[in-house]
């Protein structure tokens, strides 16, 4: 598959190396065409990954995943280019975090509104999914890193793309399908950004950040 990687920092890497070991074709983004940790990423990966623009990786790829800078993500995605996205499923990693103030970050938006809402309004044609913002990059691309099954929370407009999404997640990565949760439609967003805060604090008290959610359901 030819998958596009919004972004060049760690999560970038993370999912990049993943995809490219097990024969995706990647081409990583960035605000110019070759950064320096881009060149670093497709050294680390043997010249197995492609390094380009925003633009040029979101053309590329058939699926994309924003793994840019939260309080920048919109404006690296309009550099991405609405054309680029449209009609396909956006993986939306990254979260609004604010470091502007120290630790811990706030959100440049909560409440009443989300980063991936926001992003879903400005690309209107994008089947935008939230998915993989409440874990460690490590998790992401290896869920069994942790010893017991835990669970993924993604949400999103539509339903097709949140299938294909939790399909994908579990081929890639190897998530197990029934420890997927659909929280709905991309206003949902706002709990699992929001979720940050806790996420931060526990990295703090636990000292790791090799954690995640395990939902225990009543009868
Ligand atoms: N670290 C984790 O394990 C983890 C887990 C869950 C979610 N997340 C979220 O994932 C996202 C990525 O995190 P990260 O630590 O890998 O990377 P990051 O340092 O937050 O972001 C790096 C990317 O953002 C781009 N960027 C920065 N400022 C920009 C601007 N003004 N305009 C356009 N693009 C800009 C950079 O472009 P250049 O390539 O041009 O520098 C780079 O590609 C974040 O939102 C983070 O909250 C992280």
């Amino acid at each position: 598959m030819k998958i596009a990687i919004l972004g060049t920092g760690m999560v970038g890497k993370a999912l990049g190396t993943k995809l490219v070991e097990i024969g995706h074709r990647v081409l990583m983004g960035s605000r110019t065409a070759s950064s320096e940790a881009g060149q670093e990423w497709r050294d680390s990966v043997n010249g197995l990954g492609q390094i380009g623009t925003f633009a040029e990786a979101a053309a590329f790829g058939e699926i994309i995943l924003d793994c840019t800078n939260g309080a920048n993500s919109i404006e690296a995605l309009r550099q991405a280019g609405a054309e680029n996205l449209r009609g396909k499923i956006l993986i939306q990693v990254s979260n609004p975090l604010d470091f502007s103030k120290g630790m811990p970050p706030s959100l440049t938006v909560c409440n009443t509104d989300s980063l991936g809402e926001q992003i879903q309004r400005e690309f209107p044609e994008a089947r935008v999914v939230k998915a993989l913002n409440t874990i460690n990059c490590a998790i992401m691309v290896q869920p069994s890193l942790l010893p017991e099954d835990h669970d993924l929370i993604i949400c999103g407009n539509n339903a097709e793309a949140k299938q294909e999404v939790t399909r994908l997640l579990g081929e890639w990565f190897g998530w197990k399908h029934e420890c997927i949760i659909d929280l709905g439609d991309i206003t949902a967003s706002r709990g699992t950004e929001m979720y940050l805060a806790l996420w931060v604090r526990l990295w703090g008290v636990l000292g790791t950040p090799y954690f995640n959610l395990k939902l225990v359901r009543g009868r």
